[in-house]
């Protein structure tokens, strides 16, 4: 491929084709935050527009991280009402630059990177948060991003045995079981009956359902046990402001979490100890004792996207995998 004259068109099945597993996806996001704790990633807050309907988003999504010598942005979209369409929820594109002249190297489908990252993203978060030997981990939204979120734990944690999935679509629940019960034959994964019966007992409870504005939040504090770990991928949705305020309270990046705080979210959640870079730096502390109750608050960040998207890139390259197009 010539720098300046042609770039990399990467389709979704292009990407998913060499893309990295999920233990490869957690030590690339565990170097990214690693950049990030000591200062050396760039990481400008998100863009947004809401075009239409204030729970639907365009992101822009910009991240530069030296250890991977990845630059580039991602433009997501995130659209609540287009499952009705049997559209997907999360879609969009990443530009991948060349970091020594910034000319586009690739353009490419960003979906399968961002289940793939967020669910990285949580088993890193779990690496460092988790109680050691957590046996029962809660899933509350089946959808795509669910089924990352439980091959991240289930990659990560490998003291898990069970897995209880509640989600409204049956279908939803009965796919997911099914399919990682396949993957992980040693574990039980199981459909709930309601949220709160996934929930209560779990060691590790990640929500993965739509962000909205104006939620009607359903964990309650009681469900959650001493020394479980809560992952929120979906802001603070489906969570009860008791609920947040546990032991300890993390966030993936500080600034962007302010910026979601003026926005009107997270109005009830007590203020972060630090975010994953902090804690990777050893500037805020992670479990201190088997009975803290955790949060980590992980946004989604760019600095996950980018390091993932430059792996693929260098992946596609060597296979001679996508379309080279003229610039
Ligand atoms: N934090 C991050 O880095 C990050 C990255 C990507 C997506 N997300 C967010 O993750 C969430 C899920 O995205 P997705 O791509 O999996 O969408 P999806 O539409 O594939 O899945 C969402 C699932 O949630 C279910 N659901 C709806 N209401 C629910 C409820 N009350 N309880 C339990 N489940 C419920 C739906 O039936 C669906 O199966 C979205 O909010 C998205 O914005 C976060």
């Amino acid at each position: 491929m010539q720098l300046g004259k042609e770039l990399l068109y990467l389709s979704y099945a292009d990407v998913a084709a060499v893309g990295p597993d999920m233990a490869e996806t957690i030590a690339i996001v565990e170097q990214a935050f690693r950049d990030k704790g000591s200062g050396v990633t760039q990481l400008p807050a998100k863009t947004a527009l809401h075009p239409l309907d204030e729970d639907a988003f365009l992101h822009a999504m910009p991240a530069w991280v030296p250890s991977h010598q990845a630059a580039g942005v991602k433009w997501v979209s995130g659209y609540p009402g287009n499952a009705a369409q049997g559209l997907p929820y999360i879609a969009g594109l990443l530009i991948l630059n060349d970091p020594g002249t910034g000319l586009p190297i690739a353009v490419m489908d960003c979906a399968w990177i961002t289940a793939q990252r967020t669910g990285a993203v949580s088993g890193l978060a779990a690496r460092h948060l988790a109680l050691p030997g957590a046996e029962t981990a809660a899933l509350l939204g089946a959808g795509v991003q669910g089924r990352t979120q439980v091959r991240a734990l289930l990659t990560e944690v490998r003291t898990l045995r069970e897995v209880h999935v509640f989600d409204p679509r049956q279908e939803a629940m009965d796919s997911l079981t099914q399919d990682l019960g396949q993957e992980f034959p040693s574990v039980h994964l199981a459909p709930a009956a309601f949220p709160e019966e996934a929930v209560r007992g779990a060691d590790i409870v990640v929500s993965a359902g739509p962000i909205l504005k104006h939620p009607r939040p359903t964990i309650a504090r009681e469900w959650l046990k001493p020394g479980c770990l809560g992952l929120p991928v979906d802001f603070d949705a489906m969570w009860t402001g008791e609920a947040l305020n546990l032991d300890n309270y993390l966030v993936d990046d500080l600034a962007q979490y302010r910026y979601y705080e003026q926005q009107g979210f997270f109005a009830a959640a007590p203020e972060p100890a630090g975010d994953l870079g902090d804690l990777l730096a050893g500037r805020c502390p992670g479990r201190t004792n088997p009975q803290e109750r955790i949060i980590s608050m992980n946004l989604g960040v760019a600095i996950a996207d980018m390091p993932t998207a430059r792996v693929v890139y260098d992946r596609a390259i060597a296979a001679g995998k996508g379309r080279i197009l003229p610039l």
